[in-house]
């Protein structure tokens, strides 16, 4: 069976925290890129598209190029981090200033992963992506939730990794 080529996109507010280890647990089983957004300067949604310069559009066109893209972010207050809700924001350039660009969402795959201490995440959580995706004609897969009371521990997450994964490939 041919992978289906996979890109998890992490915005926390660290780079070495909950998230990235459990989107690099997926990734290894995935054999998907991992993209740090705290490595991108990317500016908040501007009306006027001024910061167009910045890194969001090249981030973007290499993101076009896999089949499947995963959101990778903590729950804070119940919510994306602003490191990833300002990132999605962006995507919003893709339909008013980029239209061939945003065009191309519509044949992507999208999944989330979310950590957060709560056992159980909230379900305006899950639901901004899943109204997202659907707005931008994504195909959603579904998500990985991990309860981390304090750190990631792996072990921990194992089998709902291994689940998650497999019915991504069968997706
Ligand atoms: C600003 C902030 C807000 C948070 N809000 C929530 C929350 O609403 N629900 C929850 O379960 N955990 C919440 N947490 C805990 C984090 O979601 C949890 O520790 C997560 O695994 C951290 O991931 P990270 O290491 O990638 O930042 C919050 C943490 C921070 C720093």
């Amino acid at each position: 069976m041919t992978e289906t080529s996979t890109v998890i996109i992490v915005g926390s507010s660290r780079s070495t925290g909950n998230t990235a280890e459990l989107a690099i647990a997926v990734a290894r089983k995935l054999k998907a890129s991992v993209i740090d957004l705290n490595q991108y300067q990317i500016a908040p949604f501007d009306y006027a598209f001024k910061n167009r310069e910045d890194d969001f559009l090249a981030l973007m066109k290499q993101v076009l190029g896999f089949e499947r893209i995963i959101f990778a972010t903590p729950m804070y207050w119940y919510a994306p981090s602003a490191t990833m809700k300002t990132f999605m924001d962006r995507i919003s350039d893709l339909l008013k200033i980029e239209k061939n660009l945003g065009r191309q969402l519509r044949s992507k795959k999208a999944a989330l992963l979310g950590t957060g201490c709560d056992a159980e995440p909230a379900a305006c959580f899950e639901q901004v992506f899943q109204l997202t995706f659907a707005y931008l004609g994504m195909a959603y897969q579904g998500m990985l939730y991990a309860h981390c009371e304090n750190e990631f521990i792996h072990a921990q997450h194992l089998l709902a990794i291994d689940k998650f994964t497999e019915a991504l490939h069968a997706q």
